[in-house]
C-alpha cells in the first residue's frame, strides 16, 4: 500500500484528518500545506459550472481540473470524484479509474455508494487502485437533501453499508449528513477513518468545500461554517480597479513598459 495511505490510515484515533475540495492549482497548493487530503469533487458541476446536480459531470472535467489540481500538490493525498454514470459496471468502473489516475497521477479516487457497488470496489482494489466511499446523502443517487441516520432503522442500514465499504477494501469514508449518533458509531465500529460532512466532530476528520468556507458558492447550508465573506472582498477590489481604469489612475509608469 501506498505511503501517502498508510500515513491516512495511521491518523485513525490519534489525529483529526484535514481535508478539503479543490479544482485548480491556484487553491490546491495553498491546501497542500494544510491538509491530509485534497479531493476534486464532483461538486465542481454545481460550484463552477452552474448545473443544478452533479449527475451531467463527466470523466473528462474531472480529468482537466484534476489535472490542474495536481499541479500544486507536493504532498497531500489527492482523490478525485468518479462521477455518476462512470462506474456503471466493473469494465468502466476499471477503465475510468485507470485513466483518471493514469492522466492525473491523483492517488485514489472516490466512489459514492449506490448499495450495488460493493464487489466493484473490491476489484478495483484489487487492480491496485484506492478507493474511498462514501454514504449517506449521496447527491449522485438522492433527488432531495436529507440528514440519514436519525432513526435506529437507518442507523443500522448506514453502520452496514459502510462496513460493506470498509470489507470491499476503501481505505476511507466519507460520511456525508449522517446524524451525530450514528456517524459517532459508524466512526467507532470502522478501523478506516471516516471523512464527516455534516456528520460532527467525531468523525475522524472533516472535509468542506472550499468555494462555500471562503463565501464564494453562494451555497451555506448549516453544516457549512463560512470563514470568510471573499466574494465581497473580492468585489471591492474589483470596483476600485474599475475605477482606477476610468480615471485613469492605472496602469501607472511603473507598470508601464
Ligand atoms: O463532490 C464533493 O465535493 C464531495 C464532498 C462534498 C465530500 O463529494
Amino acid at each position: 500500500m501506498k505511503s501517502k495511505i498508510l500515513k491516512i490510515l495511521k491518523k485513525k484515533n490519534k489525529s483529526p484528518l484535514v481535508c478539503l475540495t479543490a479544482y485548480s492549482k491556484n487553491i490546491s497548493k495553498i491546501l497542500d500545506k494544510y491538509c491530509d487530503i485534497v479531493l476534486v469533487g464532483d461538486s465542481l458541476g454545481n460550484v463552477l459550472y452552474g448545473m443544478k446536480n452533479t449527475h451531467n459531470v463527466t470523466v473528462d472535467m474531472m480529468i482537466k481540473h484534476a489535472s490542474s489540481v495536481m499541479l500544486g500538490i507536493k504532498k497531500s493525498l489527492c482523490v478525485v470524484d468518479m462521477p455518476k454514470n462512470s462506474y456503471r459496471n466493473l469494465h468502466e468502473a476499471k477503465k475510468n479509474a485507470k485513466k483518471i489516475i493514469k492522466i492525473t497521477k491523483c492517488d485514489a479516487v472516490k466512489i459514492e455508494n449506490n448499495k450495488k457497488n460493493y464487489s466493484l470496489i473490491k476489484n478495483l482494489v484489487k487492480s491496485n487502485i484506492q478507493v474511498m466511499g462514501h454514504i449517506g446523502y449521496t447527491p449522485q443517487y438522492k433527488k432531495k437533501f436529507k440528514v440519514e441516520g436519525k432513526t435506529k432503522k437507518e442507523e443500522i442500514k448506514l453502520i452496514k453499508e459502510a462496513k460493506k465499504i470498509q470489507d470491499a477494501g476503501a481505505f476511507s469514508i466519507v460520511l456525508e449528513c449522517i446524524s451525530s449518533k450514528t456517524s459517532t458509531k459508524i466512526t467507532k465500529e470502522l478501523k478506516i477513518p471516516t471523512i464527516g460532512i455534516g456528520s460532527s466532530k467525531n468523525c475522524d476528520g472533516q472535509i468542506l468545500v472550499t468555494d462555500d468556507i471562503l463565501g464564494l458558492s453562494g451555497f451555506y447550508p448549516k453544516f457549512v461554517k463560512k470563514y470568510i465573506k471573499l466574494d465581497k472582498i473580492i468585489e471591492k477590489k474589483v470596483q476600485k480597479y474599475k475605477k482606477e481604469v476610468i480615471n485613469k489612475l492605472f496602469p501607472k509608469s511603473i507598470n508601464s513598459y
